[in-house]
């Protein structure tokens, strides 16, 4: 496996390549990261993984300065998983010069979007970048992140990019918390704590695929259950699969997402109904 910092020197060793495989991250990986590289390699070779965590898409006040950096355990995770390349750039290789374009998506300003202004452009600009760095054939996406990967499919197809996009399951671990980065900044109680947003998800979920179709009370009575176990909810909301937009009246697949703090960190999930 090769580490790669230049855009330079990661156009040398992808020359010619048109199965590319590709993985973007922001590093301090865990087993959905990895399962991420095992389903590239299904695609395509050969299989390049991004480490970058990416100032553009946090907001002021955000974990950008204490986001977990671990290059080194990460590229053992990786090589282990058959990664062929590991794309590590630094803030100057990617932003160099001081202005810089940015994406505007649709649906920036919904869900997560409404809670971290300017997140959505963040993410689809270093998408981008990274598109066009790499020019992979197929890139794999978690669902955990089921706002980002719907945007980011919106993405490849007006832009007209050709690329796969290839959608992998959420990652949880056994008592149902969605794995995260982020989940190494809860103490013990809230780790134990963690899970009921899953859970109260999955009661949610089994309730809309059972046929009830009040959302704005299984919307309501889930906030009120975080709140009353020491959450702050950001939102829990029923949208449709195919547009993430409040369902209208024929709408018959559904998405329930949701996002809530607790004591310092913000957890999201959501469950397909
Ligand atoms: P990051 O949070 O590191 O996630 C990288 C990829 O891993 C994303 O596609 C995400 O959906 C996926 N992922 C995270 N947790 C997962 C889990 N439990 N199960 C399955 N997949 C999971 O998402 C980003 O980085 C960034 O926004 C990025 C796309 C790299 C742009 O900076």
């Amino acid at each position: 496996m090769r580490l790669i910092h230049s855009v330079a020197e990661l156009r040398e060793a992808l020359a010619g390549q048109r199965e590319t495989a590709f993985v973007p991250t922001m590093g301090n990986l865990h087993a959905g990261h990895v399962a991420l590289a095992e389903i590239a390699a299904r695609h395509g070779r050969p299989v390049v993984a991004s480490i970058f965590v990416n100032p553009l898409q946090f907001g002021a006040g955000e974990d950008f300065d204490r986001y977990p950096r671990t290059l080194q355990a990460d590229c053992a995770q990786l090589e282990a998983a058959g990664t062929d390349i590991v794309f590590a750039p630094d803030v100057h290789e990617m932003y160099p010069e001081p202005q810089t374009f940015s994406v505007e998506p649709p649906l920036a300003g919904e869900l997560c979007g409404a809670h971290r202004p300017g997140h959505f452009q963040g993410v689809a600009t270093v998408v981008l970048k990274l598109f066009n760095m790499v020019q992979p054939r197929y890139a794999v996406f978690g669902k955990k992140d089921y706002q980002q990967l719907f945007i980011l499919k919106g993405l490849v197809r007006q832009f007209n990019l050709p690329i796969v996009m290839v959608e992998a399951e959420t990652r949880r671990a056994d008592d149902g918390l969605a794995l995260s980065s982020r989940n190494g900044y809860l103490t013990a109680g809230e780790r134990t704590e963690a899970p009921r947003l899953y859970r109260l998800l999955r009661a949610a979920a089994d309730r809309i695929i059972a046929g009830e179709r009040d959302f704005a009370a299984i919307e309501g009575e889930t906030v009120h259950e975080l709140t009353a176990h020491g959450w702050a909810a950001d939102y829990v909301s029923v949208r449709g699969r195919a547009t993430l937009l409040p369902p209208g009246p024929d709408e018959e697949r559904f998405v329930m997402l949701a996002a809530a703090r607790l004591g310092m960190t913000r957890l999201i999930d959501n469950i397909e109904c």
